[in-house]
């Protein structure tokens, strides 16, 4: 099987700072996996080149077999690429069906080869009200999106992601700042968009219970470059990944 998304070294610098570097792993279809690493590693910094809202200094990112390096990120998204960000980007005064809704109408306008507005208007509601539905928010649907509450904002900013119909989904730490049991219903509904949705998803998340919950597979950055790659029980057993980021007790 040929893999979605491949990253051939990969690199990123700020001033001399590397962030990222020399970064080379292949996602195959399908596939639901992790990113790990400490603060600064350099992992949401690589979610940026992939999507293209950072320019990369090296390297070559392959989806669906094409080098997106160089491309704008709304060719990107077209192609197929979604993303939540760890700060749930929303519009806050819109109602929260409007958030989806617009998203969308976009998504429609860039396949319809004639106007049509009041039909895809139609449609768009619907896809939105299923997108909600699938998100367990269609009751908060006429909310402004200000008022939900923060662990639904993160939800809404992945409502947004997938009514662009990504084929590969990547996930900024959809738990960040969430109580436990917000964690685990984040955690259940991943696991259930997932498959409802045929995803490829790659989430970075600090929460092991997460990671090593649902991910088949785990990739380690540590100051930038990628320091492990394998199963959940290859990664456990890492003494380099243990020593860089899990710590002994874990
Ligand atoms: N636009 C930027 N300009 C300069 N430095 C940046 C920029 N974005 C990120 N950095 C630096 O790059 C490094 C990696 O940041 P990044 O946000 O990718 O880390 P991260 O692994 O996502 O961390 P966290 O787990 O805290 O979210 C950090 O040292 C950060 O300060
Ligand atoms: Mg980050």
């Amino acid at each position: 099987m040929k893999s979605i998304l491949q990253l051939h070294s990969v690199e990123k610098a700020f001033g001399g700072l590397k962030v990222t570097d020399k970064v080379s792993f292949s996602v195959m279809p399908g596939e639901i996996s992790a990113i790990i690493g400490p603060n600064g590693a350099g992992k949401t910094t690589l979610f940026n080149q992939i999507t293209g809202h950072l320019l990369s200094d090296g390297g070559a990112i392959y989806f669906k077999g094409e080098n997106v390096v160089g491309r704008p990120p709304q060719q990107i998204v077209a192609r197929g690429v979604g993303r939540s960000f760890q700060i749930a980007s929303i519009f806050p005064e819109e109602s929260v069906l409007d958030n989806v809704r617009v998203a969308c109408l976009s998504k429609l306008g860039q396949t319809r080869k004639y106007w049509r507005s009041v039909l895809d208007f139609q449609q768009a509601t619907d896809d939105a009200y299923s997108i909600l539905a699938s998100l367990g928010l269609a009751d908060q649907a006429l909310r402004q999106a200000f008022e939900l509450a923060h662990g639904d904002q993160k939800l809404l900013d992945i409502g947004i992601a997938l009514a662009l119909k990504p084929t590969l989904l990547l996930l900024d730490e959809p738990t960040a700042g969430m109580s436990p049991d917000e964690r685990h219903q984040m955690r259940v509904l991943i696991k259930k968009l997932w498959k409802e949705f045929e995803l490829t998803l790659v989430f970075i998340e600090h929460d092991m219970d997460m990671v090593f919950g649902i991910a088949e597979k785990v990739r380690v950055l540590a100051q930038g470059a990628l320091l492990a790659e394998g199963t959940p029980e290859e990664i456990r057993a890492d003494k380099q990944v243990i020593t860089a980021y899990l710590g002994e007790d874990f």
